[in-house]
């Protein structure tokens, strides 16, 4: 599942850079684009879309994963995110969080910035250990009954 080709990793990141141009990020000036792999081997995008209101504004992996929700994906396989800066873009702690909902421990996240040659592979697992999850939810749920 986390073994990505070349290929396939290329394909998620011309995905995200493609939805990083859609990008609607006038006051940060920062565009982000992210594209995710579901287990129907789609791909689904999103793109950072800010508001006047600043905290309105919502991150490229939420519009992704809305996307693949909506498209009736229900497991991330592979995520690749793109920044419009020099260094790659790590996913803020809020997206981590809403990536955990819907991925396996081992599920590879590719960052890029403005350069595709220039990516730093990591996993969800080392991104947010110890999450909270539906799993620690539930079982603390039983404790109470
Ligand atoms: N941003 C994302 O879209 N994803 C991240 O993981 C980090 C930050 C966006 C939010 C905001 O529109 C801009 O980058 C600057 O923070």
């Amino acid at each position: 599942m986390s073994n990505e080709t070349d290929r396939e990793i290329e394909a998620l990141f011309r995905a995200a850079a493609a939805a990083r141009a859609q990008a609607h990020a006038p006051y940060s000036r920062f565009r982000v684009g992210a594209a995710i792999r579901g287990e129907s081997g789609h791909i689904h995008v999103g793109c950072n879309v800010e508001n006047a209101a600043y905290p309105v504004g919502t991150c490229a992996e939420a519009g992704a994963i809305a996307a693949m929700v909506a498209a009736g994906d229900r497991r991330i396989t592979a995520i690749a995110v793109a920044g419009s800066g020099p260094d790659p873009c790590m996913p803020c702690g809020a997206c981590r969080q809403r990536i955990v909902e819907f991925v396996a421990d081992d599920a590879p996240v590719y960052c890029f910035g403005n350069d595709s040659d220039d990516s730093y592979r990591s996993t969800v697992k080392s991104l947010l250990p110890s999450p909270f999850s539906l799993h620690r939810q539930a079982a603390a749920s039983n404790e109470v009954d």
